[in-house]
């Protein structure tokens, strides 16, 4: 099994993916509010990568069962039910609804990754189940980390050291690279205290200034929630572990 990090998805063209084991990582936000919104059991997650793409879909989708979700420049954008904001996917919101969700970077990644065999979303909230799942499939995985506009961001490469770390655990015989020792690094340095390092990362301070600390609190959670995101059919949807 061999491990390789894109520390942004603009590495790599959506052919690169093409029938591979992905695991796409944006901690702030985009991951932590999938896996929230399906822990609270929302139906599914469509992935967009526009706005107009957005409205369009859920537009040709069952009226009252259909949420549109996502941000623009942190902020909910106008029109749309639902924000960014991972604490507003609460159960009696979200419970059987299918959340068509578009995000600066996190929904882009992901739809760029949309030709994998295996496409998992991970944040710090589900590290520990999705490390299990991978190491079960014993496949070579890509971790992309999502970024902020195609640079390089702290917690998403932090979050992927960190995965890293605990697929090693589970299987010591990992092949690693470069991209993977920068990542066990960067874990090493700042993994001990998740929230202060959220706290100095570019985009938490984004958040901080638009009003969004509880987010940045809610997403330094290790391991809290028990959820597989799949994506398969240009949905996500929680796999059940075994
Ligand atoms: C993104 O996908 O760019 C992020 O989730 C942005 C945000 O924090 O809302």
């Amino acid at each position: 099994m061999k491990l390789n990090i894109l520390f942004s998805p603009i590495v790599a063209d959506e052919l690169y993916f093409t029938g591979k084991t992905t695991v796409v990582i944006d901690v702030l936000r985009a991951s932590s509010t999938i896996v929230t919104a399906l822990k609270n059991d929302a139906k599914e997650i469509v992935p967009v990568a526009t706005i107009e793409f957005a409205v369009k879909v859920s537009g040709g989708m069952f009226g009252g069962q259909t949420l549109l979700g996502g941000e623009r420049n942190t902020k909910k954008i106008e029109g749309f039910a639902l924000g960014n904001s991972p604490l507003e996917y609460e159960e009696k919101i979200v419970s059987g609804k299918s959340i068509v969700f578009y995000t600066t970077n996190g929904t882009k990644a992901l739809v760029k990754a949309k030709f994998s065999e295996n496409l998992l979303v991970c944040s710090f909230l589900n590290l520990s189940i999705v490390a299990k799942h991978l190491v079960s499939l014993n496949n070579n995985v890509e971790i992309i980390c999502a970024g902020r506009n195609n640079f390089f961001s702290l917690e998403d490469t932090v979050c992927a050291g960190k995965l890293a770390a605990e697929i090693i655990s589970l299987e010591p015989e990992v092949e690693l690279n470069d991209s993977v020792a920068a990542a066990l690094a960067l874990n090493e340095k700042y993994g001990n205290d998740l929230l202060a390092m959220l706290k100095q990362s570019d985009h938490g301070k984004l958040l901080a200034e638009n009003g969004f600390e509880e987010d940045i609190n809610y997403c330094s959670q290790l391991n809290v929630v028990n959820v597989i995101p799949y994506y398969f059919n240009g949905v996500i949807k929680t796999m059940k572990p075994e």
